[in-house]
């Protein structure tokens, strides 16, 4: 079956937050291009098996079979060579509810957490919002590509209990290699750290690039780590609340289903289960075609911003549909960015201040949207009159 990526969904009403500007403080007309969702229809196998479901009329408390543990393995083991157990599974509303319960399942007020901005900003507010102590290994921006800085790594890591990984990352784009990874889980293991691998963009990697599991590089890098994985940001499935959380070491598993628990936390939803498990089972020429199309998206913008605003620069992406774009060029504040962004360029990106350190005078685009709509965001880019933009 071909599908058709470039068809235009009208998401208004159907209470997306990304198309209802207002609830959010913006004006009516902006073209909403921020929150990592996408504006495809998810694969015909997921919208048949959930309308199914749903004509069954009985919605119950709910949990899932052999069957549904199946599909995620083959899933993992075809693609990235991991192959899992069933009992190391937890099914949670979300990942960045697992990184919230597993920073309070596994560190104490106080304990110091890793993370590498500019990064996924509830990484942040994980470790804020629950009294841990932030350490920030800001990623290191040079000649348009982004590495990490290891020894300034392992110097955060020695203060600390916990790291947060981002692989691939969100939102400079790196699908971390086997070395980076090997080195960073070396660090974690020599200081004794827990590594909670949010690996959500798993399937989003260009052609070139290969996404490593980072708990199957190693035993020992299993037994510190928490594997966060969803098929929502995969196959477009974000509102159903469902994300599978791995973890092979008894100990933190057990403490961490504790801490669930302990949140009132027990059934998954009925609606996800169904919707994962058809997608794992059913989805793989969907998102293969989805990955060609996102490819051509990236390239379209690439050539558009060199061509028509070479001041915004984007920083070639290696996985996730997001595009990190660095319009420091532009001479203006962050906040004056955002304010000609909406209010001249009547676009709703997503600020790069709100990913931390590393982030001003950068915009995250969403580039998961029919081409057309893509063309008309960078319409709306080019038309503002940046050289004519009052510098506040
Ligand atoms: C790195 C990363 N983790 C987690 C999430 C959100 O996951 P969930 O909706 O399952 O909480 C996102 C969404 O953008 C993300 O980019």
């Amino acid at each position: 079956m071909k599908y058709d990526f470039d068809r235009v969904i009208d998401r208004s009403n159907s209470y997306s937050i990304k198309y209802e500007p207002s609830w959010r403080g913006k004006p009516d007309d902006v073209l909403p291009l921020w929150v990592a969702d996408m504006d495809f229809a998810a694969p015909v196998c997921v919208q048949e098996a959930l309308v199914s479901r749903a004509r069954h009329g009985i919605f119950g408390y709910s949990e899932p079979d052999a069957a549904y543990f199946d599909v995620i393995r083959k899933w993992f083991e075809e693609r990235f060579g991991w192959t899992m157990e069933r009992d190391w599974l937890t099914i949670t509303p979300g990942v960045v509810n697992a990184i919230y319960i597993a920073v309070r399942a596994l560190t104490k007020p106080g304990d110091g957490i890793v993370i590498q901005q500019p990064v996924y900003y509830p990484f942040e507010s994980s470790v804020k919002k629950t009294g841990r102590q932030l350490f920030v290994n800001e990623l290191v921006y040079s000649g348009g590509r982004y590495s990490i800085d290891f020894e300034d790594f392992e110097t955060k890591i020695k203060q600390s209990k916990m790291f947060i990984l981002c692989n691939p990352h969100n939102p400079v784009g790196r699908v971390w290699n086997r070395d980076e990874l090997a080195q960073m889980g070396e660090i974690c293991l020599r200081y004794g750290v827990i590594v909670i691998a949010d690996e959500i963009h798993q399937d989003f990697v260009f052609p070139g690039h290969k996404h490593f599991v980072f708990a199957a590089l190693n035993r020992n890098f299993a037994d510190i780590t928490i594997t966060c994985t969803s098929p929502s940001k995969t196959f477009n499935l974000a509102g159903l609340m469902s994300a599978n959380i791995f973890i092979s070491n008894k100990e933190l598993r057990d403490k961490f289903k504790w801490e669930y628990n302990s949140c009132g936390l027990s059934q998954p939803g009925v609606m996800g289960i169904i919707a994962c498990k058809a997608a794992y089972e059913g989805g793989a020429q969907w998102l293969e075609q989805l990955l060609d199309y996102l490819a051509g998206n990236m390239l379209f913008l690439k050539t558009y911003l060199s061509q028509h605003i070479p001041k915004i620069r984007l920083i070639e992406p290696e996985g996730t549909y997001l595009a990190w774009m660095d319009c420091n060029e532009l001479g203006l504040s962050p906040q004056n960015l955002e304010d000609t962004l909406v209010q001249k360029g009547k676009l709703w990106l997503s600020s790069g201040l709100s990913f931390g350190k590393g982030g001003k005078g950068f915009e995250r685009i969403n580039a998961a949207c029919p081409r057309s709509v893509l063309q008309n965001a960078l319409e709306r880019l080019k038309n503002i009159e940046w050289e004519n933009t009052e510098r506040k």
